[in-house]
């Protein structure tokens, strides 16, 4: 059997391809960012000829710095930024529109008229989600809408949906040369129109965006001894390799970090952060503002799910610091910036720039910096963004724990934001738990490595995989109680300013 598996992830930000040896380790990589198209407020577009091209690139430069062909590799997985949303024509194989990314809020009419006249309730029962701008239905709704002629083609049968993964792997097996239309049960939880129960799109939830059935991917498992396809030798492998993953990124996330067992959760701190929490078999519904997901499925075991608390404005705050504001030159200055003060000054920072996501789901929110007087710096800012971060997870947290019972021991994190030890220490003082990463920390790709190679027998079992997570860094909390909740109380007093700020 070949020595490696290759796994693409397909992120908001940029495409990374990531090959992992059998002891789970990184051997090589390669990275590139693709641009952020924002032609109006609230409007964030990516270019999906641009995000399949920076595909190849970073595929091929990763084999090539290693010497490595398509024979090396067991099997490939791909994973993906969920719920962006692409629709193309199967025929030219060129997209009709740029992809609308997950953070658009272009959608808010379409999500907010769900729950006026009962549909939303209908959502929340069959698919688990909250009607909201952020899931697909609605983005792929407004394609057929504004764009002339997808409606008919995709009655047709000539205009095809899917999120990144889809499109990658309908490129990668051929395109127009016979590529596959696929999707996995991860992926399809995000849309608004699969059934949590039947794993299957569902009529009634298609018939409430007016969006045919034959514009839709196949639905299969997470993880699929069956592959989905092969790559094809004219593709970037030069050669065949079977594709046997496919996974969200934040469920990969959750391979990756083995939570395979009910009751184990983890953090990825990205652009947003996402905190999962497996559920097992079971389908928890939540009372408290998290959405219902399928975490993943491996071949013909049955589906296990998850309770996942979805933040969308995280790392992209610091991003913010560094781009909008320009108080720091780079994210990792923000740590610096902010260990020049001992606390916050007071300050705090609810960077509701997309409205709010869990636990809240108001779209009529809008950020605020709150609590400054004129002792305030720049230091007390970049503190107040690195406490929201933390912050925004002790709300899903909470929420979490009062869904399920479960009480974290301690908090598994990953994820960009992570390498900030500073962010990771507030972590531990605001939630009161420890905060452990482990040493592989891209557990993204890590998570869609293992499930492809879960399928073609590189790796036999979950306890096998368990072997290979090893801690490198943990976070105690250091706060008194009285800290802890004299500043998580001043938090929601912020958030409650933010809220009813847009019609
Ligand atoms: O749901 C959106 C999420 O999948 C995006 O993740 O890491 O690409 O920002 P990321």
């Amino acid at each position: 059997m070949a020595d490696f598996v290759g796994a693409v992830d397909q992120g908001t930000t940029s495409t990374r391809f990531m090959i992992f040896d059998h002891g789970g380790n990184e051997v090589g990589r390669h990275q590139l960012e693709h641009s952020q198209i924002l032609p109006q407020a609230g409007w964030v577009e990516h270019n999906p000829v641009e995000i399949w091209e920076r595909t190849t690139s970073v595929i091929r430069t990763a084999m090539n710095a290693l010497g490595l062909e398509a024979s090396d590799l067991a099997a490939l997985g791909i994973t993906n930024q969920r719920e962006t949303s692409v629709v193309w024509n199967r025929r030219t194989g060129r997209p009709y529109y740029n992809a609308i990314v997950w953070q658009d809020t272009r959608t808010d009419q379409i999500a907010s008229a769900l729950d006026r006249d009962g549909r939303g309730d209908v959502i929340r029962r069959k698919a688990g989600l909250p009607p909201a701008t952020y899931f697909s239905a609605g983005k792929v709704q407004w394609i057929l809408d504004h764009v002339d002629g997808v409606r008919e083609a995709a009655e047709r049968g000539d205009a095809l949906f899917g999120n990144t993964d889809t499109w990658l792997l309908w490129n990668l097996t051929g395109g127009t040369q016979g590529g596959v239309h696929i999707t996995d049960v991860t992926n399809a939880s995000r849309t608004m129109l699969m059934d949590l129960e039947t794993l299957d799109w569902d009529d009634e939830l298609l018939s409430f965006f007016g969006i045919p059935r034959a514009m839709l991917p196949e639905i299969r498992p997470s993880s699929d001894p069956g592959k989905y396809g092969v790559t094809q030798a004219f593709g970037p492998l030069g050669g065949e390799v079977p594709i046997t993953a496919d996974l969200g990124d934040q469920q990969a996330a959750t391979v990756g970090q083995v939570c395979f067992a009910p009751g184990e959760a983890k953090n990825t701190y990205g652009t947003g952060n996402f905190m999962l929490l497996n559920t097992g078999t079971d389908i928890v519904r939540s009372n408290n503002g998290l959405l219902t997901t399928v975490a993943y499925k491996f071949g013909t075991e049955p589906a296990v799910y998850a309770l996942e608390g979805s933040i969308a404005v995280t790392g992209s705050a610091v991003q913010w610091l560094r781009d909008q504001l320009g108080i720091i030159s780079g994210a990792a200055q923000s740590e610096a910036l902010a260990r020049q003060v001992d606390d916050n000054g007071g300050v705090y920072f609810v960077p509701a720039f997309s409205g709010l996501f869990a636990p809240y789901w108001r779209s009529d929110a809008r950020g605020a910096i709150v609590g400054l007087s004129r002792y305030n710096t720049n230091a007390h800012v970049a503190r107040a963004t690195l406490e929201a971060i933390c912050y925004q997870s002790r709300d899903v947290a909470e929420a979490m724990a009062q869904d399920s019972g479960v009480t974290l021991d301690v908090l598994k994190v990953d994820g960009g934001v992570t390498a900030n030890s500073l962010c990771m220490q507030l972590q531990a003082d605001i939630l009161g738990v420890p905060v452990s990463r482990p040493v592989v920390s891209e557990t993204t790709a890590l998570g869609a490595a293992y499930a492809a190679g879960l399928a073609v027998g590189f790796w036999k079992s979950a306890d096998e995989l368990r072997e290979n997570w090893h801690e490198d860094q943990r976070w105690e909390p250091t706060w008194t109680e009285e800290r802890r909740a004299d500043g998580y109380a001043k938090w929601k007093k912020a958030v409650s300013r933010t809220l009813d700020w847009v019609d």
